[in-house]
């Protein structure tokens, strides 16, 4: 791996701007731990590269679009993903896109590939719509929502049923609670100076072996499925069972389509789920980008006539409708 430093910078880390170190990194990994998005900010103070000793590891960050562009783009064929991550990422979603390095990910980047494409994309349009319908009339006037949880609670059933024509109703809390777990689990291995062995029978290790244990019923249950029906649907599920192992012959491997189902489900809900909660709670605050946002949406719906077919019954309109004095509801959690 060619170290970012010796790519854009072309100095020797020692000499990037960052917060020195005392302990041998053991003191910047303990403030980076009690408060990661204070330490961000922090080393972005030092400039747009930075370096700092975190533990026994040299992290580097780059705050500039040109930078993130080079690394993630021009010169993304220099950078692997961080051993140590994807040892314990590997855990859970094996060696799915997310995970995968090389000639592996440019293999499976290629597969999931036509999911995205935006043919596709709009054909989850009338799924997103429904859904979020369904979500706006489970909803009584004057109830208080979590909303961090109605965001997964949607984004949660999108993604079931636009990449595996499944449906995760009532499942939300327990899946939720799995992905809490294993996010929470890779965080603290990646950050671990000592490695403690997953066969201990701790209770945070029985609970991450419960969590994965979740995944693995979920997705090889969707596996089962579709398998007992032979059917193409072609959703992300019939691509990744249908595709052809260019490498060894034959088609996937079940735990190959798991990892890399498991990859899009959980990559493909949480996030969303978190940018729409923090969208709205930033809308509440903000009164008059919520109204112009408001007036777009209700413009561009009305001039495109799609996806909805009449204005009246589109869920974003009744959204809008429901919200238009009392704003957002309140965010809790
Ligand atoms: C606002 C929503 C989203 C955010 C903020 C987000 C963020 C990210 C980030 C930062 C990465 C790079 C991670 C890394 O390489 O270390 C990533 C990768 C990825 N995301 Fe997302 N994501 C979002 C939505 C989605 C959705 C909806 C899907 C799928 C349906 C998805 C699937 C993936 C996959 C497969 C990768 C690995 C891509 C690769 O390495 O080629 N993400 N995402």
């Amino acid at each position: 791996m060619v170290s970012p430093v010796t790519v854009i910078d072309q100095r020797p880390a020692a000499e990037m701007p960052g917060p020195s170190t005392k302990f041998f990194g053991i003191d910047n990994l303990l403030i980076y731990q009690r408060d990661p998005l204070a330490a961000f900010e922090h080393y972005a103070a030092y400039g747009d590269a930075s370096h700092v000793a975190l533990g026994l590891y040299h992290l580097y960050f780059f705050n500039h679009p040109d930078y993130i562009h080079d690394i993630l783009v021009t010169q993304a064929d220099k950078f692997n993903r961080w051993s140590r991550q994807k040892e314990v990422v590997g855990k859970v979603v094996g060696n799915g896109t997310f995970n995968a390095d090389g000639d592996q990910w440019r293999k499976q980047r290629k597969l999931v590939q036509p999911a995205f494409h935006h043919k596709r994309i709009q054909t989850y349009a009338d799924v997103m719509i429904r859904e979020t319908q369904r979500l706006i009339d489970s909803w009584q006037t004057g109830q208080e929502y979590d909303l961090a949880h109605e965001m997964l609670k949607v984004t949660m059933a999108i993604i079931a049923q636009t990449m595996f024509g499944a449906d995760v109703q009532g499942m939300e809390a327990t899946i939720s609670h799995a992905l809490t777990v294993c996010m929470e689990t890779e965080t603290r291995q990646m950050e671990a100076i000592i490695k403690v062995p997953d066969w201990l029978p701790l209770p945070r290790k029985l609970a991450f072996r419960r969590a994965i244990k979740t995944f693995d019923d979920l997705i090889y249950g969707f596996i089962r499925a579709r398998r007992a029906t032979g059917e193409d649907t072609g959703d992300l599920l019939s691509m990744l069972l249908l595709a052809a192992d260019e490498e060894h012959g034959g088609t996937m491997t079940d735990r190959e389509v798991r990892d890399e189902a498991l990859t899009l489900f959980s990559a493909g809900h949480e996030t969303t789920a978190n940018t729409l909660t923090w969208t709205w709670h930033l809308l509440a605050q903000y009164p008059e980008v919520e109204a112009k946002m408001v007036e777009e949406i209700e413009r561009v719906l009305v001039i495109a006539r799609r996806p909805c077919k009449t204005c009246a019954a589109c869920p974003t309109r009744k959204w809008c409708s429901k919200n238009r004095s009392g704003s957002i509801p309140r965010l809790l959690g």
